[in-house]
């Protein structure tokens, strides 16, 4: 597994380009989305260049579809691989999930059914995949609203699975946890324990929508609280890995998000006493 602990990162957004160019903030990494710089040039991969050399970063990408039966894209392989060279990518990350099927994308990142077949399946390409990029593949558990009937296992188990046997990192979105313990009625605690902590090389966290009868995953406002506790359990047992804040819509000026990305640092404080006295009684 990659060298884990960056410390606290953030997405790196467009709108935020030319404020981290100017002020070089405090921030230990960023977190690329890999299809905006994929194909740009001028100004965004002007700036990302900088960035680079002066932060750590890390791509993350929502169009490898490792679910999907359609052939991988190797011409999209391709342009990752170059992309991860160029920038000194310290990993490069996707979701467990697929985005389309017949050539067709829906630009959705749509839930796996956890079958056997299924898991054989994803296994199979997350191998092809990382020996292709020539580096590990993170892989991150999505947020989701339905699940498949023929689904014979529960979600931890797939993905616990699936790091054991296809050798790939995860990324946990304890606020996907959080969504999907809400829209389908199981322990996100539960979920969180069972993980192979050691797998673990990345945690997201992001606001999501409360609608009383669902949660949607919009990344449009800070962390709520259940997801904070999430975290502050997520990392009193994968150690310090990792952590970056999402957020995709309604997007604050920079030193807003740096003040949410400061209540990570208290809450990983918090988590590190809970796992001395833990280990040390
Ligand atoms: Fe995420």
């Amino acid at each position: 597994m990659p060298e884990c602990d960056l410390g606290f990162g953030l997405g790196l957004r467009t709108p935020h380009l030319r404020h981290v160019l100017t002020h070089w903030p405090q921030v230990d990494w960023f977190e690329l989305i890999s299809e905006n710089f994929l194909d740009s040039g001028g100004y965004p991969r002007y700036a990302l260049d900088r960035i680079a050399e002066r932060y750590p970063v890390v791509m993350h990408g929502v169009s490898l579809s490792i679910g999907s039966t359609d052939p991988l894209d190797r011409d999209y392989l391709g342009r990752l691989r170059h992309l991860a060279t160029a920038t000194g990518a310290r990993w490069v990350s996707d979701h467990i999930c697929w985005t389309g099927v017949a050539g067709l994308n829906t630009h959705d990142l749509l839930p796996v059914p956890f079958t056997e077949e299924s898991l054989a399946h994803m296994v199979r390409r997350v191998r092809t995949v990382q020996d292709f990029l020539e580096r590990p593949l993170v892989l991150e558990n999505p947020s989701s609203y339905a699940e498949f009937t023929g689904s014979v296992m529960s979600e931890w188990e797939f993905v616990s699975r699936l790091a054991a046997e296809s050798g790939c990192g995860l990324l946990l979105d304890v606020n996907n946890v959080y969504v999907s313990s809400v829209n389908h009625g199981f322990d996100p605690e539960a979920y969180v324990r069972a993980l192979p902590h050691d797998r673990v090389v990345q945690i997201h966290l992001a606001g999501h929508t409360h609608l009383g009868t669902h949660v949607v995953d919009t990344h449009d406002q800070p962390v709520a609280d259940p997801v904070w506790r999430l975290y502050r359990l997520a990392t009193s047992l994968t150690g310090p890995v990792a952590t970056l804040l999402e957020w995709d819509d309604h997007i604050p000026p920079f030193p807003e998000l740096l003040d949410e990305l400061a209540k990570a640092r208290r809450y990983t404080g918090a988590a590190r006493d809970e796992r001395a006295r833990v280990l040390c009684g």
